[in-house]
């Protein structure tokens, strides 16, 4: 503070007492709750500027470069695995593990779209009309992969071209998977039978499976004008608006019920298991045209809890990072600090709210604080009080550059340059790990020096690899800020996902070289004579190769990166809304009777919640 500089007056003193008075009952009474981490002396970060300053026309070249990616990807499916489902790019061989429906090139048929690739398109459209979705028969498929993969690729398909036959056949497959709702509650059941039409599973859902498929079935409801479509989205809704999230401050926990619709466990995670769920309360709001508050609601709630208590700093490089914890009592909280691949399309998604919504005023839209926190215990009322001293949409973009960079940094410090699919941050103790709103509070209140905690460019880790004895391997951890944990890279888009969205929200040109340096390191590593490869060891010199090639690699890697590069925003994020496999279905709105007939009303508003 600067108030020694102007040196001692009594009344400044008084004034200064009173001040410091006000400041600790503050303290006490608001904040005490959520913050028990005392406030860091922080080192004010700099931006290590480091990217090269290139003639924008350079990116329409890379745009091709990523089809050609494409097309060697998909060449090498169509030449040795079609129609199975996934290539083996090694061996040069199939695997059928998604219900061998030729998931592949059903995935493929958007981004073929989106780059103009007509033949291959042409090519794939005679097998997918010919599928029948009751083979093969006495086998169960899992709904939440056929729907994300199948369903989704067909309806965004249909939306980009109006072939009514796509509308057809995905009328077709929504039908067959329709028994998967056949619980108590009213969440969908693991898997179907879609020959003898039963569903079949465990009595307990994992989040990410039994929330990822509205939007999918509410476009299918929109332009099909079925009911038993649209309405379950409505349901779904409704029960998760309804339940008891008083443990859980407001956000979701990872296993439900299926009998009780009620939470079964309280382990709260952006990653596995979960990630998706998340992902479609906005994106719900998002693609109805902005009128279903409650999902709107459950973002902000969500947000909220992840940015308070999930977000940490690491004390070296300040990287930022979202992990995951469980509530054993009330005060036995645990926390991994583990960071998941899986999580990087968590920036993306606050990027995109950012863009979207008025977050700095959130009345506007009809949120009511007050009601957001009605159910929840003190701690997580706390919360919203916390971050309710900044600009809302200043806070969420920093947490998305924060955490982005954190998902670029762990491909930039592997000698590959590919990203784990885990690693394991530095955790408490003497190595001082905070929490992120401490870093940004101590920030703010030490004068805003520097980017807010986490956003400055960081240069990567130079140190050798191939670390032999567990003392360098320690202290490299210490150094890194984090130990590597699950060591393979599957051709996962999450990264990318969150840097294109970041390029379109801040228009920032740094997010482009990123994805550029991800894209050379594929083409470097992973790239096989007939498609793309797995990679194991990426924390090594020569790394090795996995034999296989997942469909999302062309559905989403590929189509976000050739987003990333291309000039035209051909897929407007204001029009379209991106299904979590990376298909884009258009925003739509429900007609007054639409909403009469699908449950759509007043009363679903949370102002009319008494
Ligand atoms: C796979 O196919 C590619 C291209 O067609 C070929 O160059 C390569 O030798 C094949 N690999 C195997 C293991 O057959
Ligand atoms: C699809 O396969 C099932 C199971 O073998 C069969 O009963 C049905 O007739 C087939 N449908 C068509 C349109 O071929
Ligand atoms: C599909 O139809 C919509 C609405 O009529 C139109 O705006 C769009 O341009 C059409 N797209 C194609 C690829 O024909
Ligand atoms: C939520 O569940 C807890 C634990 O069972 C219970 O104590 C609390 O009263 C419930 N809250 C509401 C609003 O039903
Ligand atoms: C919040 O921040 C955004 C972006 O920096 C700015 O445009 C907006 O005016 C701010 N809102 C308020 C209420 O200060």
């Amino acid at each position: 503070m600067s108030l020694h500089r102007r040196g001692f007056s009594s009344r400044r003193v008084l004034v200064a007492i009173a001040f410091s008075f006000a400041l600790c009952i503050l303290y006490y009474t608001h904040l005490r709750n959520t913050q028990s981490d005392p406030l860091p002396e922080l080192i004010p970060e700099e931006d290590v500027v480091f990217w090269p300053t290139e003639p924008p026309e350079i990116w329409a070249e890379r745009a091709v470069q990523v089809k050609n990616a494409f097309l060697h990807a998909y060449h090498g499916y169509e030449r040795y695995a079609f129609p199975h489902d996934e290539l083996t790019p090694l061996s040069n061989a199939s695997t059928n593990s998604f219900n061998k429906w030729g998931v592949t090139a059903v995935d493929s048929l958007d981004t073929m779209l989106l780059m103009g690739l007509k033949d291959e398109y042409e090519r794939a459209l005679p097998m997918i009309m010919n599928t029948n979705f009751s083979l093969p028969a006495n086998t169960a498929v899992p709904f939440f992969e056929t729907v994300i993969r199948y369903l989704g690729g067909l309806l965004s398909a249909y939306a980009l071209s109006n072939d009514t036959r796509l509308l057809t056949k995905a009328d077709e497959l929504g039908a067959k998977l329709l028994p998967a709702f056949n619980t108590e509650s009213g969440f969908p059941v693991y898997a179907v039978n879609t020959y003898e039409g039963v569903e079949s599973g465990p009595p307990v859902g994992m989040l990410a499976e039994i929330a990822s498929w509205q939007l999918e079935y509410s476009y299918l409801g929109k332009i099909t004008g079925k009911e038993e479509y649209a309405e379950r989205a409505t349901l779904i809704t409704d029960l998760f608006y309804n339940a008891n999230l008083t443990f859980s401050g407001g956000m979701y926990p990872t296993k439900w019920d299926l009998t009780s619709g009620e939470p079964y466990d309280l382990h709260l995670s952006v990653g596995a298991a979960a990630d998706s769920a998340h992902e479609y309360t906005l994106k719900q709001y998002l693609l109805t045209a902005q009128t279903d508050k409650e999902n709107l609601e459950m973002y902000i709630r969500m947000t909220t809890h992840v940015i308070n208590n999930l977000m940490f700093i690491s004390p070296q490089r300040h990287l930022v990072y979202v992990t995951d914890m469980s509530t054993y009592k009330l005060e036995d909280t645990r926390v991994t600090h583990h960071f998941e691949h899986l999580s990087c399309f968590f920036p993306g998604l606050l990027a995109l709210g950012v863009k979207m919504l008025p977050l700095d005023d959130l009345e506007s839209v009809g949120i009511n604080v007050e009601e957001l926190t009605r159910d929840l215990l003190p701690r997580d009322r706390g919360g919203y009080e916390a971050l309710s001293e900044f600009n809302l949409t200043d806070l969420h973009l920093w947490a998305a550059e924060a955490i982005a960079q954190t998902c670029y940094i762990t491909y930039a410090d592997q000698p590959t340059g590919l990203g784990p699919e885990t690693v394991s941050m530095r955790a408490g103790g003497k190595f001082g790990i905070t929490r992120w709103m401490s870093a940004v509070r101590a920030w703010d209140r030490q004068g805003r020096r520097g980017p807010p905690p986490g956003v400055g460019d960081k240069l990567p880790w130079s140190e050798p690899p191939g670390l032999v004895s567990t003392k360098e391997r320690d202290r490299a951890t210490v150094t890194r800020d984090y130990g590597v944990r699950n060591i393979a890279y599957y051709l996962r888009p999450e990264t990318v996902e969150s840097f294109y969205m970041l390029w379109r929200v801040t228009g920032d040109v740094r997010w482009r070289y990123r994805g550029w340096h991800v894209f050379q390191a594929i083409e470097r590593e992973a790239k096989t004579s007939s498609g793309y490869a797995c990679v194991d060891r990426v924390h090594m010199k020569v790394p090795v190769l996995l034999d296989s090639m997942p469909s999302y690699f062309l559905a989403e890697t590929l189509k976000y990166l050739y987003l990333l590069f291309l000039d035209e925003d051909i897929v407007p994020l204001d029009r379209w809304v991106f299904n979590t496999e990376a298909h884009p279905l258009p925003v739509f709105a429900w007609t007054p009777e639409e909403s009469v007939a699908y449950g759509i009303t007043e009363e679903h508003l949370p102002s009319a919640v008494s």
